[in-house]
């Protein structure tokens, strides 16, 4: 069955000029169609790597050091070798995009895998050449329908887990936790998934984390079951410099559904709002409102300065 298209968090303007691309696999430039890793590889075999998704404007990478500090940090704890520092990372990532001429509205998918695989299976021992390094590069506006129109939630059976499972914090190829929670939304004719903690505290979304605005104040989950987002950091970071009320606190799906503004963040879509949360209307905007407006105006700022 073809997944019919529907609204989610990474819908872009179509680009034609993303069929022509240079993809970067281990030090090479290839041609999109031609772009390939081994089927021994352990990010195919097991969804054994980590990745990141960055954004270039201005011909900078917004907010690297973040997404290098939770890249590093998570290999390190998977004892996965990048076989490179930081600078070699920011090189390989200005040879692709020098590559492809892109310096605006580009969004960028790096992937570090442990490798090609001596045999089938899972022990990491049996990756013996060295991780595969692999960054997508594609000219990527988010569509503004998707900012008028809101994403709509479902809340969702599969649960955001404890970190002594697989870590929410990890950002692994494997992302099936996140994939049946959205597989669930959808069949629930919503667009995305709102996930629960293990003890039904509002969590986060599928690919994007979540927060509610009530009475003037901005709420989101503790960060106890979700990815560390360096947007939902920026987010918190931005409501404390302008004296907005921030918690990072529980809350249930009572205290969500009665929201006067709900919004998802991440590095594709900055901020988007929620219009709807289990057939429930959020707000009186189609879940957006002047706190979220406020927010998105000052991380559009921050984005242009850090990337002056
Ligand atoms: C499950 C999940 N939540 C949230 C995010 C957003 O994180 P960021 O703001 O760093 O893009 C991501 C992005 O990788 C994600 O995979």
């Amino acid at each position: 069955m073809t997944p019919e298209a529907r609204p989610t968090t990474h819908d872009a303007e179509d680009d034609p000029r993303n069929r022509d691309i240079l993809i970067y696999v281990n030090g090479a430039l290839v041609p999109r169609d031609r772009a390939v890793v081994s089927v021994y590889d352990s990010g195919f075999l097991l969804g054994d790597g980590m990745w990141e998704g960055m954004r270039l404007h201005n011909g900078k990478w917004a907010f690297f050091d973040a997404h290098m500090d939770r890249l590093f940090d998570s290999c390190r704890a998977v004892s996965l070798d990048i076989g490179m520092d930081r600078q070699g990372i920011l090189d390989a990532l200005t040879m692709t995009a020098r590559a492809n001429g892109m310096t605006d509205d580009v969004h960028c998918r790096l992937m570090v895998t442990r490798g090609v695989k001596v045999r089938p299976f899972q022990h990491p021992s049996l990756s013996r050449s060295g991780p595969t390094l692999v960054i997508i590069m594609e000219h990527s506006k988010p569509a503004d329908a998707l900012a008028v129109r809101g994403i709509r939630l479902a809340t969702v059976p599969q649960v955001r887990g404890l970190p002594m499972s697989q870590d929410a914090k990890y950002n692994s190829h494997s992302k099936l936790n996140c994939v049946i929670a959205c597989l669930q939304a959808e069949q629930a004719g919503a667009d995305e998934a709102l996930m629960l903690d293990p003890h039904g505290f509002v969590n986060t979304t599928n690919a994007c984390n979540f927060f509610i605005v009530r009475r003037g104040e901005v709420w989101t989950s503790t960060g106890d079951y979700c990815m560390n987002g360096v947007t939902r950091a920026k987010v918190i970071e931005i409501c404390r410099r302008e004296g907005i009320p921030v918690f990072e606190r529980n809350f249930t799906l009572v205290d969500a559904y009665a929201a006067d503004e709900a919004f998802l963040t991440g590095t594709f879509g900055a901020q988007t709002p929620v219009a709807q949360i289990d057939g429930k209307p959020i707000g009186d905007n189609g879940g957006r409102g002047p706190v979220m407006d406020r927010i998105a105006a000052r991380y559009r700022d921050l984005v242009r300065e850090n990337t002056a």
